[in-house]
């Protein structure tokens, strides 16, 4: 018998399989990806329960819960939390997990899962609160934005919008991936932790990325809804109002990013994709229609296997680069969801289509060239089951 594996319960049954593979049992979490990166991720994890509840599938509990375990005593929830091995560099002083934050994608994944019958316990979601208070009292500015202190807590560590904070390369000719990486890795000697080995503060590197303030407002948003908490509500409206006042680029028409420390003393206004997540939270429809609309423009972050994210006609644009223009399935399944909140419902079905065969293409590939379509990076890589999601549609 022929199946055919483009079909929506062949690809629910590939997915399962990606993930039941990567599954370590005994500590509750998938990798996402057994050689390069064997260690929980926090987004990615996240988005790994994310896909468990669209399977119907238990484990969407569990690994929700692991991430929330390396939670410090004060709230952070660290970015990583070691696998068998320990990480190929310093990440901070507790021994078993990093002290960096990342996208706090927990909140999304409580909604999700609620949503789909997977009710985390109350311990797990108190933690995911107590997580987004962290970053509310310890990393906010006066002006009610959020920051962090090294490129490997926004996400995008190799994104052409830490160029300007010293870090080698600039142009596709003239990057070096190795290089950059080797960089980062010194920006861990310029932090001070908090006494529960939080990372506070940078003597280089502190910014208010849009991205990761559109990222924590999200996620406030996405647990007050399920706990119809006004504070959490009101937090993520704050954010959002001050990422249109203050980040807002007229210009690119995309939210920028503000230096806090290094990094010059104007907003880094570098065309990425990261730049349209703003269009997650705002309620300006103005500015979110602008950004959105890119997602589709060639000269933008338009491609056939895009969203890119670069934009095409910036000269840092490299489609098979890490970060700094290839198509990432995590960051179109964001932007599917920042679509379908603005009632772009045709853009966001052919998106979902696009990272769809993408993904199955590639093998399960942790990104391609949105050029080819070439599968890039960790292959098979865990998150791009969230092809599932998207073709599930909510
Ligand atoms: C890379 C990415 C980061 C991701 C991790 C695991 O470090 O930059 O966003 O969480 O890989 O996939």
């Amino acid at each position: 018998m022929v199946t055919d594996r483009r079909s929506d319960a062949a690809l629910r049954a590939q997915v399962l399989e990606l993930l039941d593979r990567h599954w370590d049992g005994d500590r509750g979490f998938c990798v996402p990806n057994p050689t390069t990166y064997p260690h929980l991720w926090l987004w990615d994890s996240c988005f790994h329960a994310v896909v468990w509840a669209h399977l119907g599938d238990e484990r969407a509990v569990q690994e929700l819960a692991a991430v929330l375990e390396g939670q410090l005593a004060d709230g952070l929830v660290p970015h990583m939390r070691y696998g068998a091995i320990p990480p190929d560099a310093w990440l901070g002083p507790s021994p078993t997990t990093s002290s960096l934050a990342q996208p706090p994608m927990f909140g999304h994944a409580v909604k999700v899962l609620v949503a789909h019958g997977k009710t985390p316990p109350a311990e797990t979601i108190a933690q995911a609160q107590r997580g987004l208070d962290w970053l509310w009292s310890s990393r906010r500015t006066e002006l009610d934005l959020v920051y962090v202190v090294h490129p490997w807590e926004a996400g995008n560590d190799h994104s052409p919008r830490w160029d300007g904070w010293g870090a080698p390369g600039r142009t596709r000719e003239d990057y070096d991936r190795a290089a950059r990486a080797a960089w980062n890795k010194a920006r861990m000697g310029d932090l001070t932790f908090h006494d529960d080995g939080a990372a506070a503060w940078s003597s280089t590197f502190v910014a208010c990325p849009a991205g990761f303030n559109a990222y924590v407002a999200f996620n406030l948003a996405e647990l007050a809804d399920v706990l119809d908490d006004h504070v959490m509500a009101e937090r993520a409206g704050r954010i959002a109002a001050a990422m249109d006042e203050h980040l807002w680029d007229a210009e690119q028409e995309l939210w920028a990013d503000l230096p806090l420390v290094g990094g010059g003393d104007r907003l880094v206004t570098t065309p990425i994709s990261d730049g349209v997540m703003g269009a997650l939270v705002t309620t300006d429809a103005g500015h979110a229609d602008a950004a959105l609309a890119q997602l589709a423009v060639p000269a933008r972050f338009g491609a056939p296997f895009g969203p890119t994210n670069v934009a095409r006609s910036h000269p840092a644009y490299d489609p098979g680069m890490y970060w700094r223009g290839a198509a990432w399935p995590h960051l179109s399944y964001l932007l599917w969801v920042a679509l379908r909140r603005w009632q772009r419902r045709d853009d966001a079905a052919a998106l979902a289509r696009r990272t769809r065969d993408a993904a199955l293409d590639s093998g399960w590939a942790e990104y391609w060239d949105p050029e080819t379509g070439q599968g890039l990076g960790a292959v098979p890589q865990t998150w791009t089951g969230l092809a599932v999601a998207m073709t599930d549609g909510g």
